[in-house]
């Protein structure tokens, strides 16, 4: 019976090395399956590099490909970077990709708010949200903030650090500025994280938390999730803590705002009164429509929705724009020119300046160079779709409503059979047309904004802010990384550097 039993247990160990020898010969190919548990092992192996791992595959299946977890763990996904399956879901085929069910369970912090509805509420919301941000006030209001925080904010933590030769991580001085910018945007409120004291930002700290958390809900399967809210360990538990903070915090903002409005201590005339939330305090009966319901539920969802819009996709953009040019010397060179050529001929070029949002609404090569560092850099690095209905895609893949469709930004930016031979190069000349112009790339290649009926609302506030910051700081400073300090990609939904980016500054002019 023994003799028996080890028989049966020899083929069954024979047929795991036969399933791990054949996959061992497409291990190098790319991502292997197991029985049972199929790639979903690989996924875990590879998760400390899932951004270039799947650039790795992309490529090699020429943009698409069906990732099979354990069918227990429900894990059916098709990555995609193909530009026609972009198009054709983005886009033509819009109405059977809607965000769907999945997306809401996985972003409920966001609650009912622009980024997590769909349909009517979704329609409603964007078209309030578009009217607000194209308001010339609110330009106003973008300008004048921008400004200040670059004149009153940065620069005096900039001479700071080069004055005491203190070392600082720009990122973090990035989503400071950019958290009291936003904040300003969509509440009125300027929290002054920026400040030479860094003071200690339990708000920001835990909308990081809760999109690390997220990132990780995309990855486990609901088992494990359910595992972890029900023993209160691991990411949940973070989530549900900063959770509640983000909700306190929110809160307050609302009930002042409101008690201000009521006693009339604000005025909501004026560009200084044009925050988002003073805005959808005051809409009228008219312009709220289907499904939506003006209750603090509402004006919650809204602003986390604009902070989270605002502060993280803008600061990543900037933490490794800075980073690409100080460390591409040619392209520092480069817009500093461009930056010269601005200053008016009975001006001294080489003195401390600060340029105006319309001084740099029309330069090419720094709007070139952003596009590039999000082309290989994008804030938002992946998205995910469910279909509606079983379809088929450009490429011929099937899909159906179990199959989760993500696209990885990242490694669209680098795949050659979209960008040519040098994808993982940082060129801005490739978005210069020989006109000297920018050369206007489809969205659906070029997706850091998004692309289709949900395309980014807030690409011009973000361009504005960007260019005050990057120009302030590449005319003014000169920046060098810290030796040896490890530049990588974190995992989160929006992409940072994993150990922020730690510099030391010097004044370019006495
Ligand atoms: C570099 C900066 C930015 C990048 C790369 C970026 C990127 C994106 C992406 C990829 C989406 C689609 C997200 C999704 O559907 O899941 C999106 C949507 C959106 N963005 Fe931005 N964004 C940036 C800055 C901003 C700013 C500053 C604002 C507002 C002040 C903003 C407002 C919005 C809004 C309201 C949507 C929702 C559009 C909709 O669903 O109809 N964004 N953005």
């Amino acid at each position: 019976m023994a003799l028996f039993s080890l028989g049966y247990f020899e083929i069954f160990l024979a047929i795991i090395c036969f399933f791990y020898l054949r996959n061992l010969r497409s291990f190098k190919r790319l991502a292997w399956k197991l029985p049972i548990l199929g790639t979903f092992p690989y996924l875990i192996m590879n998760i400390h590099r899932i951004h270039d791992k799947c650039a790795e595959v992309l490529e090699k299946t020429r943009g698409t490909y069906h990732l099979k977890g354990p069918s227990f763990a429900n894990m059916d996904i098709l990555g995609t970077v193909d530009p026609a399956n972009v198009h054709y879901i983005m886009s033509s085929n819009f109405v059977n990709f809607p965000k769907g069910p999945e997306f809401k369970k996985i972003f409920e912090v966001l609650g009912d708010g622009i980024f997590n509805s769909d349909l009517d509420l979704w329609k409603c919301q964007r078209k309030l949200a578009r009217a607000l941000l194209n308001h010339q006030s609110f330009h106003k209001f973008l300008v004048s903030t921008s400004w200040n925080k670059v004149e009153k904010g940065l620069i005096p933590i900039l001479d700071y650090v080069a004055k005491q030769g203190l070392m600082v991580d720009l990122q973090d001085v990035f989503q400071r500025l950019t958290f009291d910018t936003t904040c300003k945007f969509v509440t009125g409120y300027d929290p002054g994280c920026l400040s030479i004291d860094f003071p200690g930002v339990p708000f920001s700290k835990a909308m990081d938390e809760v999109e690390e958390a997220i990132f990780m809900r995309h990855i486990l399967p609901e088992i494990v999730l359910k595992l972890e809210r029900w023993l209160g360990i691991g990411q949940e538990k973070k989530l549900s803590k900063s959770w509640k903070i983000l909700d306190e915090v929110i809160c307050k903002y609302i009930s002042v705002k409101q008690e201000e409005l009521k006693k009339g201590t604000k005025s909501t005339n004026d560009e200084e009164g044009f925050d988002l939330l003073t805005s959808y305090i005051n809409l009228g009966d008219n312009e709220i429509t289907t499904g939506l319901k003006r209750d603090d539920k509402f004006l919650r969802d809204t602003i986390i929705n604009f902070m989270i819009a605002g502060r993280d996709t803008t600061s990543s953009a900037l933490t490794w724009f800075i980073w690409l040019v100080s460390t591409h010397p040619t392209v520092l060179n480069k817009i500093r020119e461009e930056l010269k050529s601005v200053i008016q001929v009975n001006e001294e070029a080489e003195n401390f300046r600060l340029f105006k949002v319309d001084e740099l609404k029309n330069l090419v090569y720094i709007h070139a160079a952003l596009c590039e560092s999000m082309r290989l850099y994008p804030p938002v690095p992946f998205q995910h779709k469910f279909p509606l209905q079983p379809d088929t895609l450009p490429s011929g893949h099937r899909v159906h409503p179990k199959i989760k469709v993500i696209f990885s930004l990242y490694a669209m930016g680098r795949m050659k059979f979209i960008w040519g031979k040098d994808s993982w190069e940082f060129k801005p000349e490739r978005w210069i047309s020989e006109r000297g112009t920018i050369k206007h790339e489809p969205s659906y290649k070029f997706l850091a904004f998004n692309a289709g009926p949900r395309t980014c609302l807030g690409k011009e506030v973000a361009f504005t802010q960007m260019k005050a910051v990057a120009a302030a700081m590449i005319h003014n400073y000169n920046v060098e990384m810290v030796e040896g300090h490890p530049v990588v990609p974190n995992l989160s939904v929006i992409l940072y550097m994993k150990h922020g980016l730690k510099v030391r500054v010097s004044k370019r002019w006495a």
